[in-house]
């Protein structure tokens, strides 16, 4: 072995040496992280329900909230938007809400709702998982009572989440399962106790 071979090999000992410390020492620094979290954090990094308090939510005002690490949507929906929920029901894929792994019992109605006024939907589309965006400005010529367009192949909901015919979206936005704590208070992500 030449003399610029043991010192190629030395280098790379050194390179391959500082990588591994590199490593142990970022898994010093996260372990320490991890442990400080608060218990209802960590129950929240596992999947626990999510609190969402609703309390100061203004009529058709949405909110973006995360559950097991998904994006749910709560929409406080006004008079005008539930009134409009039945303007394009010729339009809708399932306007009933059928399919049965959509929305748990109590949400298979006209509004997909435990509350009318309030609509929990899984923010992401049923075609390959975009997030939708929120567009509630009605446009009756273009057939639009407002609802959530996917941006990434032109998926179109409506105000409770139902999917319109004629777009790659095959189902309705899921509505995860979520109770009412108090008037307030929605928890997200379980549904036992009165709904
Ligand atoms: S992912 Fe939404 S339309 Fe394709």
């Amino acid at each position: 072995m030449t003399e610029d071979d043991l010192d190629r090999n030395r280098r790379h000992f050194l390179t391959v040496a500082t990588a591994v410390t590199g490593i142990a020492g970022a898994g010093l620094v996260a372990v320490p992280f991890i442990s400080s979290l608060k218990p209802s954090a960590r129950a929240q990094a596992l999947g626990a329900p999510v609190e969402v308090p609703i309390g100061s939510l203004e009529p058709g005002e949405l909110i973006r909230v995360l559950w097991r690490g998904r994006l749910v949507f709560v929409l406080r929906r006004t008079d005008e938007m539930l009134s409009r929920l039945a303007d394009n029901v010729d339009r809708l894929r399932d306007p009933d809400s059928t399919e049965v792994d959509q929305q748990p019992a109590y949400a298979a109605n006209e509004t997909r709702s435990v509350k009318p006024e309030f609509l929990v939907v899984e923010g992401s589309c049923t075609h390959l998982g975009c997030a939708p965006l929120e567009d509630f400005e009605v446009r009756p010529a273009e057939g639009w009572g407002g609802g959530f367009f996917c941006p990434c192949h032109g998926s179109k909901f409506d105000l409770a989440g139902r999917v319109y015919k004629g777009v790659p979206a095959p189902t309705n936005l899921r509505v995860p399962p979520h109770r009412f704590v108090r008037d307030d208070l929605i928890l997200i992500g379980t549904d036992t106790g009165a709904a």
